[in-house]
């Protein structure tokens, strides 16, 4: 069953001169100098892109023909979709590895699951684990994804947190840039003036849920709507609840055996963090690279506490609620 990870079966990966007609496109699209001197961003079909990652969803909005069985673990950054890729592989693969082999123990999540605009795709005809990751906005997803009956996991997460998680992983992004140039990052006052104006990769914020989650209630045979939250305080029921969506429930067996507690213990953050791939690997990016032990930092709900103001927090509160005003769903829930 080696042959299932190892072959990583990436038929297509988009190559530097696929993607120099989009580069030549997205140099005309509206600029944003984004949070950092090396994060320009880029408005298109009504959000904001680092080049990089616009590159690649146009390629895929292109190129990308989604299969039938395909899912797609889409998020906006910072919101947890490490853990739920550890989760969701663990689940989908749990009767070809044990605990004691799974690839989880030897690669960053990221690294088992392709990332659609990263351009990397799976052949059609092989074997797969068929899995994708995902940031690109639902009104942006390739037609091929929206037009099938392809599933979708959305997973969001308090704004609040989600802003202070993605401020420290950009901050450290910029920390460990190789570009041998001065490269500015903003303050955290910056930053969330222009998280409240929708200017963040994949921003703005309420739209991306928007768009998941007015899709989840047209299609929820097809569209699972999570949230960090709940995955954190009711992990169990989460995982039951991924393994039906998924069409692989758990048998009675596998319950009683303590097949779900293995699986969220080994996905666990204390778990995942403490894996020497997790505490010492490093992503190899263009401009320098990333540690993986930056996707790992510290996992709380309401960290955000330590870092913003009450009325930072409120001004955002308040930003999200006025825009999720009518559509039925509230980070202020339960
Ligand atoms: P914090 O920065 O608040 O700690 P993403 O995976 O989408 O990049 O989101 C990263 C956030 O998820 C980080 O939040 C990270 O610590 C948290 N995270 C990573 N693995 C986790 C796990 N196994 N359980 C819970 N949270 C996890």
């Amino acid at each position: 069953m080696e042959s299932l990870f190892n072959s990583k079966l990436i038929a297509s990966k988009n190559t530097p001169e696929s993607l120099h007609k989009y580069e030549v496109k997205i140099s005309t699209l509206p600029k944003e100098n984004g949070w950092s001197s090396m994060m320009t961003l880029r408005s298109y079909q009504h959000f904001w892109f680092h080049s990089f990652f616009l590159k690649g969803a146009m390629h895929a909005q292109d190129h990308f023909q989604a299969q039938p069985g395909d899912i797609f673990l889409c998020n906006f950054m910072k919101t947890g979709c490490t853990w739920l890729k550890a989760l969701s592989f663990s689940i989908i693969t749990r009767t070809h590895f044990d605990d004691s082999n799974t690839p989880i123990r030897n690669a960053l999540p990221h690294d088992c699951i392709p990332m659609l605009e990263f351009g990397e795709y799976y052949s059609p005809t092989g074997p797969k684990i068929p899995l994708y990751g995902s940031h690109i906005p639902y009104t942006c997803l390739p037609k091929s994804i929206i037009h099938s009956r392809c599933k979708i996991v959305y997973l969001c997460r308090d704004p609040k947190d989600t802003f202070v998680s993605m401020w420290h992983y950009f901050k450290r992004m910029v920390e460990t840039n190789k570009t041998g140039k001065e490269v500015s990052f903003v303050s955290i006052e910056e930053a969330i003036d222009l998280f409240c104006r929708g200017v963040s990769s994949f921003g703005p914020y309420w739209d991306h849920v928007l768009g998941y989650w007015k899709a989840s209630l047209e299609h929820p045979e097809r569209i699972l709507f999570l949230r960090y939250e709940a995955m954190k305080e009711e992990t169990e029921s989460c995982v039951k609840k991924l393994a039906e969506f998924f069409g692989c429930p758990f048998s009675l067996e596998e319950e009683r055996g303590g097949k779900i507690e293995e699986i969220i213990e080994l996905c666990s953050f204390e778990s995942l963090s403490n894996l020497e791939v997790n505490k010492s690997g490093k992503q190899v990016k263009k401009d320098g690279y990333m540690e993986n032990s930056a996707y790992f930092r510290k996992g709380k709900v309401g960290d955000w506490r330590n870092y913003l103001s009450d009325e930072m927090g409120n001004r955002l509160d308040n930003i999200m609620e006025d825009k999720l005003t009518g559509s039925g769903f509230s980070f202020l829930n339960k």
